[in-house]
Formats: structure tokens, C-alpha cells, sequence
């Protein structure tokens, strides 16, 4: 053997005995995220792959795959917990059916602003959760992504009424507080997986949907929708969730890193949507879509949603006590 292999062989030799005395090799992590390119999923995304490249000493990397490529969101939460997906970027509602005490987040009227969903998320009340959710679902919260209020969208008419929504058939996620919201305003709407909602729209399966405006842009439905209704019923928050089981095979200095890079996606995140929501909504309205305020500040909404929903959750989301905590958290007197 030539000195120069020698030599060679030695140094490869060192540099994996470093990486071995550092615990673990390089890794490179897959990301599922549930939307289109363009979004909040995506810029909560690249801001944490960013950061994790940061903090890992450019050790560790991550690829998001868009759209719903690794799976329907609800999906993935299994996968994730299973072990065969790394992390996952989705819609808290689709984590409910997984951990029913994140259904606070859901629950129609509870967050009314941005400031309200990072008070709820990134203080005590949202530390319980990320606890509760690896207990139940097997996933650990590391991030959230705010995206903002889902406003209804439909293809048939201006809607500013509880009266106006009779007769539209409007999909909602596999979500029973969901389900129970619509039911509230009197009507039976669709639960349908997200991966299909575009293509339902698109065939007229159904004739809308509610998801905030950063999405309805991601997802492209001004090609499908004409009509967006302001309602404020729930502000949709996204969390990006890790597999326990690959957060507890981590080194401690790996799992420092994914904790780290999640916490300043969250902050990215906000920021995003501070900077981007308005110009969004311009764009779709540029594109051809109509957009309408509810009549009489949302009142009527509100009020059914409130008295009819919120008592039939308590039990699911912890007691009444835990749906009086948020309030209080957010300055708001404890539910009647
Ligand atoms: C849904 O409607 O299923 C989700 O909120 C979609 C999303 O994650 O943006």
C-alpha cells in the first residue's frame, strides 16, 4: 500500500471515529407537507430546514415534499408515529382526530387574532399540549405555522347569511368539531381527505370549503372558487410534528437542534404571514374572486357556533376548565 493510501485510510479512519464519538452520522430527514408550494407549510418548511442545517453545524438537512406527495395530512401523523415518515407539516385539525385536547385550537371563536393563536401555542397552555400529543399520537410538536382564518370559499353565490349557506354542499376536513360547526348554521357538510378537496371542487362534487387565504393561493382554488366569505371561526394553525420515535433515537445534541430550528420557524412563520396575508388577498381578488364580510359582525354565526358546539367538546378537550384557561389566557371572560 502506497503512503498516500495509508495516509488517506488513516483520515477517513479519524473522521469516522469522530462521527461515531459524535453519536451519529449525517443525516438527511423527509418532510411531509400538505400543501402547495407557496404557503405557510412551505415557508415554516424551509425556514426550519434552514435553521437545522444552521444548528446541526451543517450536519443535518431536511427535503419537503409538497402537495400531499408523502400522504393525505391525517395519514401522515400515522406514519409519523410508526416510524416510516421523519416529520410532518399540517393542519392542527387533522391532529385532533389523533389528540382530541389540541380540539381547543379548533373550536370555533376561541382564537380571534395572530397574537391570540401564538399566546395559546407558544405559552403553557401549548407546552401541554406538545406533551399530551406525543402521549397520544405519537408525535412531538416542535413548530407551528400560523396561516390565519379559514374564510368559507364556494363556486355559487355571495354568502353573508347563515340563510345564504342552506343548500351549498361545503367539504370540511375529518374533523367532528368541524362537522358540528357547519351543523350549528344548518347544514351537513362533506368530510373529505384535503389530497381530494381540489379535485372535488374542481368536478363539483362539492361546492366549497373554508381554509385561509395563504392556502386557497397555495392550493390554486381561485381556478376552482369565485366566492370567499370572511368568516373567523377558526384561525388555522399548522404545527410541524416529528416522529417520537426518531426525536428519541436522536443524540442529545441532535435533538437540541430540531427543538432550536422549530422555534425559529414559529417566529419566521408569524412574520410570514404578517407580511404576506394582505398582498394575497389582492392577488386572489385580481384573479377574479368576490369577497364578502358576514352581515352584523359575524354575530349570528358566532352564536350558534358557540352555544352548540363548544359544551358538546368540553369533555373532549379536557373539561370546561381547560376551554376557560384559554379564554382567560386571551384576556376573555370563562365560556357561560
Ligand atoms: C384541511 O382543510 O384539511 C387542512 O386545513 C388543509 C391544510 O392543511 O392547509
Amino acid at each position: 500500500m502506497t503512503s498516500l493510501r495509508i495516509m488517506r485510510n488513516g483520515v477517513a479512519a479519524v473522521a469516522l471515529l469522530a462521527a461515531m464519538a459524535a453519536g451519529a452520522a449525517a443525516k438527511e430527514y423527509r418532510i411531509a407537507v400538505g400543501d402547495g408550494a407557496g404557503g405557510t407549510q412551505e415557508a415554516l418548511g424551509k425556514a426550519f430546514v434552514a435553521a437545522l442545517e444552521k444548528h446541526s453545524g451543517g450536519e443535518d438537512t431536511a427535503t419537503l415534499f409538497v402537495n400531499g406527495q408523502l400522504g393525505d395530512e391525517q395519514d401522515t401523523v400515522t406514519a409519523a408515529a410508526t416510524g416510516t415518515l421523519d416529520f410532518s407539516i399540517l393542519a392542527i385539525n387533522n391532529i385532533t382526530p389523533f389528540s382530541p385536547t389540541v380540539g381547543t385550537l379548533t373550536l370555533p371563536y376561541v382564537i380571534l387574532s395572530l397574537e391570540d393563536a401564538e399566546k395559546l401555542t407558544q405559552g403553557e397552555i401549548g407546552q401541554e399540549m406538545v406533551e399530551q400529543t406525543i402521549e397520544d399520537a405519537g408525535v412531538r410538536i416542535i413548530g407551528w405555522a400560523y396561516s390565519g382564518f379559514r374564510v368559507l370559499t364556494n363556486s355559487k353565490k355571495p354568502v353573508t347569511t347563515v340563510a345564504d349557506l342552506q343548500g351549498l354542499v361545503i367539504r370540511v376536513p375529518k374533523n367532528e368539531i368541524m362537522i358540528d360547526t357547519y351543523k350549528s348554521w344548518g347544514i351537513n357538510p362533506t368530510p373529505m381527505a384535503w389530497t381530494e378537496t381540489f379535485a372535488a371542487l374542481q368536478q363539483k362534487v362539492v361546492d366549497g370549503q373554508d381554509n385561509p387565504y395563504m392556502t386557497i393561493n397555495a392550493m390554486k382554488f381561485d381556478e376552482v372558487q369565485d366566492y370567499i366569505t370572511n368568516l373567523r371561526y377558526i384561525f388555522s394553525i399548522e404545527p410541524l410534528i416529528i416522529s417520537e420515535q426518531l426525536y428519541q433515537s436522536m443524540t442529545p445534541e441532535q435533538q437540541q437542534a430540531v427543538i432550536a430550528a422549530g422555534e425559529e420557524a414559529t417566529q419566521f412563520s408569524a412574520q410570514f404571514l404578517r407580511d404576506q396575508e394582505a398582498a394575497i388577498r389582492e392577488d386572489l381578488v385580481a384573479r377574479g374572486m368576490e369577497i364578502s364580510d358576514p352581515a352584523n359582525g359575524e354575530q349570528e354565526f358566532m352564536e350558534l357556533a358557540t352555544s352548540t358546539v363548544w359544551p358538546k367538546y368540553y369533555d373532549s378537550v379536557g373539561g370546561k376548565e381547560q376551554v376557560d384557561r384559554a379564554l382567560t389566557t386571551l384576556g376573555r371572560d370563562p365560556a357561560q
